[in-house]
């Protein structure tokens, strides 16, 4: 039977080991299960699901093991753990004990992250004889946002349209929301942002929050909790209001009334995520109020309820002297401990937006009082879109494992990281977050790139504990998406852990950003025109007949100084700037040598030429697994393979023939120069 990509990573195959299979099954002989709760059902039916692909068996659920072993029992218990490990109350622990496999957890939702960890050691096709794992989510609200819009069209979506049908709803369901579901939470994802952030008002009135109803009913026994974008003048367009302005008493009393509204209809709300002041959308700056004002109005009108708001930090002023780089710390910074305790400030990896390779934000380490959530791109915005294979958990990690030295000199190294401060170890954040941009659409494959579907998996499985591996996590989805074949294995998680770097050298090397106009995929590095000038291609890459990049130390736009002076000394000398960031912080002269013995004309060809060949590699490296993974599967990435090496020629040459006529070099040999 072909693979369509439908089950993602739970497929459930028959194991085809049938010794394995018999030793899984003798401990798999049942499924014990004392309440009967909607999540725990969902666990246990899970279970049951998994098993019988896995092992080609059914397995009851029962209500109580009556002292029988060689199953699987379901404790939720407030009782320590065996052997005095802690659990939060997300978290769970599998252990072998008497011949039972016992998940034990705080809360049902930990059953259920718990069963869906025992599926993934079968699917891994790990030992289960000493089964002992522990693990609890580093971050509270791990959650998807969907860029998702009434119309069924989604903002930087390329699988299709929206998974949501609005019109549809509440009335139909399909059958999908309870796949996405069980995909998230097999993930340990707990929270979805269900619409746009550049969101329509129509969300904030009764007809769609019965929509969004409906889909939190799907998503409820599974832990997942549902929240709204809001559009900050709301009240203006559906509430009648003749003012957005936070402090006035009017368009407070219209909030507390809609998020009493909303708690009506959905009990478990999980809360506001808002875009305000930010490209162009309303908020609290048009009234001369700031961020704080704005997000502490909706915390109050939130106080009575368990949710959270949640204000993102991404903003930027049209303004051809300033460095957009700077903005978010700028306009955040002053307002630290003036957050309401119910706020989260959701700050992007770096510091402009997504770009294949950014520097981590400077906000991150920065905010002290006020707890930052993360905010990943999932979606390829600026990787390539559908057709270009990235795996991005390696972006991900890079700015997770960032030491932003908050702790001073002298501090051991990685004392001060990224994660730390988003785990709220640092800086004693009462909440946490983290938020991945959804990759999701309607394509029945979900992702639209099949391999796509990894980055919604990595995403996931970081957001729960970020320390784990670039690769483990690459070889575990290998594993229970693509094939067991050690070799093949290898080849992939190899082939995937490449995969961002060959992308940044065709695309963006040594630190270029954003060299595109409009849709933000076909380069235009010449790109001058704009209704603003941040929004044009040479505002980034500066370049001219000096040289390239954008000066941001004390020289030129002194971004830096928002960093710690340990890691101002990393960047801010472009003798030792390491190459992946020497253009976002210096402007070089197109014959200074870099650290490879190069001229920067000749590294930078050198990445171009080299990137857009080794997506042959790529190619080669995906053909020699062609007999070990489903055909439809292989032959549908070959195609975006194919795809995607022709448009890493466009790259590589619309960058190095624009470059070009600035530094009035050759093509270095044995690069030729294109046709
Ligand atoms: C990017 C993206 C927009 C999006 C914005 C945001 O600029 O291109 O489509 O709205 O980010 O994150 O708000």
């Amino acid at each position: 039977q072909a693979d369509d990509g439908y089950r993602l990573w739970l497929k459930y195959d028959l194991i085809k080991d049938a010794a394995k299979r018999d030793s899984y099954a003798r401990s798999a002989q049942f499924i014990a299960v004392s309440s009967n709760g909607p999540i725990l059902k969902s666990a246990a039916e899970e279970l049951q699901t998994g098993l019988q692909g896995l092992l080609g068996k059914s397995v009851p659920v029962i209500t109580n093991s009556n002292g029988k072993t060689g199953g699987i029992t379901l404790s939720v218990t407030d009782a320590p753990t065996a052997d005095g490990q802690s659990l939060n109350n997300e978290g769970y622990q599998i252990a072998k004990r008497q011949n039972t496999i016992v998940i034990t957890s705080k809360s049902d939702a930990g059953a259920l992250y718990g069963a869906f960890a025992f599926l993934r050691h079968l699917q891994t096709l790990q030992s289960i004889d000493a089964i002992s794992v522990t693990s609890s989510p580093k971050v509270k609200y791990r959650m998807l946002n969907h860029w998702d819009n009434v119309n069924g069209t989604i903002e930087r979506g390329y699988a299709g349209g929206s998974l949501w049908k609005w019109y549809e709803l509440p009335e139909t369901i399909d059958p999908r929301y309870k796949d996405y579901a069980r995909a998230n939470a097999s993930l340990g994802i707990n929270g979805t942002v269900v619409n746009n952030v550049n969101a329509s008002a129509r969300f904030m009135t009764n007809e769609y929050l019965q929509k969004v109803a409906a889909l939190a009913k799907v998503f409820r026994p599974y832990g997942i909790r549902v929240y709204l974008s809001v559009y900050w003048a709301a009240p203006k367009t559906v509430g009648g209001l003749k003012t957005a302005d936070p402090l006035d008493p009017e368009v407070r009393k219209w909030w507390t009334d809609k998020v009493k509204e909303i708690y009506q209809a959905i009990p478990d709300f999980g809360g506001l995520l808002v875009k305000a002041n930010s490209e162009g959308e309303p908020g609290p700056q048009d009234y001369n109020r700031t961020h704080a004002d704005g997000a502490n109005m909706l915390a109050e009108a939130m106080k009575p309820y368990d949710g959270v708001v949640i204000w993102r930090a991404f903003v930027y002023k049209a303004d051809p002297k300033a460095d957009r780089f700077k903005a978010a710390y700028e306009e955040f910074t002053p307002l630290d401990g003036q957050f309401n305790k119910k706020v989260i400030v959701q700050v992007k990896n770096g510091p402009i937006d997504f770009q294949p390779r950014e520097p981590f934000s400077p906000l991150f380490g920065n905010m002290l009082q006020t707890p930052l959530g993360m905010e990943f791109q999932i979606t390829q915005e600026y990787l390539g879109f559908a057709t270009h294979w990235v795996y991005e958990a390696p972006l991900f990690k890079e700015c997770l494992d960032s030491d932003t030295y908050v702790k001073g000199k002298g501090s051991p190294s990685g004392a001060a990281t990224v994660a730390k401060v988003v785990d709220g170890s640092l800086h004693g954040y009462p909440i946490t977050a983290m938020a991945g941009v959804a990759n999701t659409g309607s394509d029945r494959n979900w992702t639209g790139h099949p391999m796509a579907q990894a980055n919604w998996y990595a995403f996931g499985r970081l957001a729960w504990d970020h320390t784990l591996s670039a690769e483990a996590i690459a070889n575990e989805w290998v594993n229970m998406t693509l094939t067991h074949e050690p070799q093949a294995v290898k080849r992939i998680t190899d082939l995937m852990l490449r995969s961002r770097d060959i992308y940044v050298d065709y695309n963006t090397p040594l630190g270029l950003s954003r060299p595109w106009a409009g849709v933000h995929f076909a380069p235009e590095p010449w790109q001058s025109k704009s209704p603003r000038p941040d929004w044009t291609a040479v505002y980034y890459h500066r370049a001219d007949s000096a040289g390239v990049g954008f000066d941001r130390t004390a020289t030129g736009s002194n971004a830096l100084a928002q960093y710690r002076p340990e890691v101002q000394r990393q960047w801010s000398n472009a003798e030792t700037c390491p190459l992946p960031y020497l253009l976002w912080f210096h402007h070089v002269p197109w014959t200074k040598k870099v650290s490879t013995g190069r001229t920067l004309w000749d590294e930078l060809c050198t990445r171009f030429y080299t990137g857009a060949d080794s997506v042959t590699w790529m190619q080669q490296q995906w053909a020699q697994v062609k007999p070990v993974v489903d055909p439809e599967i292989h032959a549908d990435v070959t195609g975006r393979l194919a795809n995607q090496h022709k448009e890493a020629l466009w790259w590589r040459d619309a960058w190095v023939l624009y470059l070009q006529e600035y530094a009035k070099q050759p093509i270095p040999a044995p690069f030729k120069k294109p046709e």
